[in-house]
């Protein structure tokens, strides 16, 4: 089988490009604009594989997108604007990239006889849950998003939907929680505290700290993919989570404790706009019909993360010297 995968230079997109290169014989096309969060990097390990090829471009730009259906059978479609406080600062290049983009996408699926379209989305487009309640998303949530990020996302899930309803796509829609691993952008909290906790730099956390996500190891989400794309009934959504809700004081103190680091590290910042108080995802749906479940625990995984980290130094340094300097001082001032 060949697949076009969008947004693979990016955290997830090339942790799943690894993992399919590794499990499965698919060849693999990766279409990508290389933003601030695409890095050819990622892929160092892979770039000679002959089953595997990269082209530079960007998902709203239908000509390019046309040229690459042709080639291939599926789509596993990662590309989007991932950051929820840059959403907050830029919504525009949000509706441009994630709602534009995933619409060229589809119509080019559609034109190409694409055999199924795998849409990667977010349990942050069902809003907020209570923080003491044992309640969880599952595919019957409405959809109540809160940010331009989960608006945007909302928006694409929807439009996937509507190219099935309306002229039969085959599609399938993941909706997952909280990625981390290898390779994720430092501004997405896992990395951002290890990074400044090794540099002996205050861990900013949001408001009271209370605030819940559930947190994937990033193969779990890939092999989640895979199956998806491989036995998911057309038409269908599957809710991927990794049964690890953590707050953000707890990510904080797990990550002081395991680097040897004081906990007068963590600094109480203001709040993010909307912030959503708690995420947790029910996965009966893909465990009962595709017999997946999360293997990495949480104790695992942040260990293997925060390994890595320490042992890819220049990978977070060539990001820390390069233009994410500015994001990060507007963001929470000088390093
Ligand atoms: P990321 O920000 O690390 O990577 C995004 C990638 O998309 C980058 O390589 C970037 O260059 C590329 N890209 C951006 N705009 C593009 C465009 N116009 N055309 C082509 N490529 C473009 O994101 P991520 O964390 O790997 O997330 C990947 C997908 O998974 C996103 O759709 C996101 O919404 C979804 N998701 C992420 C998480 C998470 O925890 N990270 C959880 C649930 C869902
Ligand atoms: O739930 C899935 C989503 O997870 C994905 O759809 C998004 O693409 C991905 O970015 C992620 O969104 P979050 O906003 O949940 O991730 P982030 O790492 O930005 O924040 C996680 C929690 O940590 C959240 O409650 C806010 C808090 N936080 C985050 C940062 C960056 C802090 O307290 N301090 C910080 O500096």
């Amino acid at each position: 089988m060949k697949i076009l995968v969008t947004g693979g230079a990016g955290f997830i997109g090339s942790n799943f490009i690894y993992w399919v290169l590794k499990n499965r014989d698919w060849e693999i096309i990766n279409l990508d604009k290389l933003t601030y969060a695409g890095n050819l990097e990622n892929l160092k390990g892979i770039e000679n594989d002959p089953r595997y090829n990269f082209v530079q471009g960007d998902v709203c730009d239908s000509h390019t997108v046309n040229e690459l259906m042709a080639k291939v059978d599926c789509v596993v479609h990662f590309a989007a604007e991932s950051h929820v406080d840059r959403s907050v600062l830029e919504p525009a290049v949000f509706v441009e990239t994630n709602v534009v983009g995933t619409q060229v996408l589809l119509q080019a699926a559609l034109e190409n006889k694409i055999k199924k379209f795998h849409h990667v989305s977010t349990d942050e487009v069902f809003g907020a849950l209570e923080l003491d309640g044992s309640k969880k998303f599952n595919e019957e949530t409405p959809y109540n998003p809160h940010s331009p990020y989960s608006a945007s996302k909302a928006a694409s899930d929807h439009l996937v939907r509507a190219y099935g309803d309306t002229f039969g796509l085959e599609y399938t829609i993941t909706n997952c929680s909280n990625n981390y691993g290898p390779y994720q952008f430092p501004e997405k909290i896992i990395p951002l505290f290890v990074t400044n906790a090794q540099e002996d730099k205050s861990l900013p956390i949001y408001g009271d700290g209370k605030a819940v996500r559930d947190y994937l190891y990033v193969d779990d989400h890939c092999e989640a993919i895979a199956l998806v794309l491989e036995n998911g009934k057309a038409g269908e959504t599957y809710c991927v989570g990794g049964d690890s809700e953590k707050n953000g004081i707890e990510m904080a103190e797990t990550i002081l404790k395991a680097l040897g680091k004081p906990k007068s590290l963590m600094t109480f910042v203001k709040d993010r706009p909307g912030h959503d108080r708690r995420y947790a995802i029910d996965h009966s749906k893909i465990t009962k019909e595709l017999g997946w479940k999360p293997r990495v625990t949480f104790e695992e995984g942040i260990a293997k993360t925060i390994q890595w980290n320490l042992d890819n130094k220049g990978w977070v340094e060539n990001i820390l010297s390069g233009e994410y300097q500015k994001y990060y001082e507007k963001q929470y001032g000088a390093r």
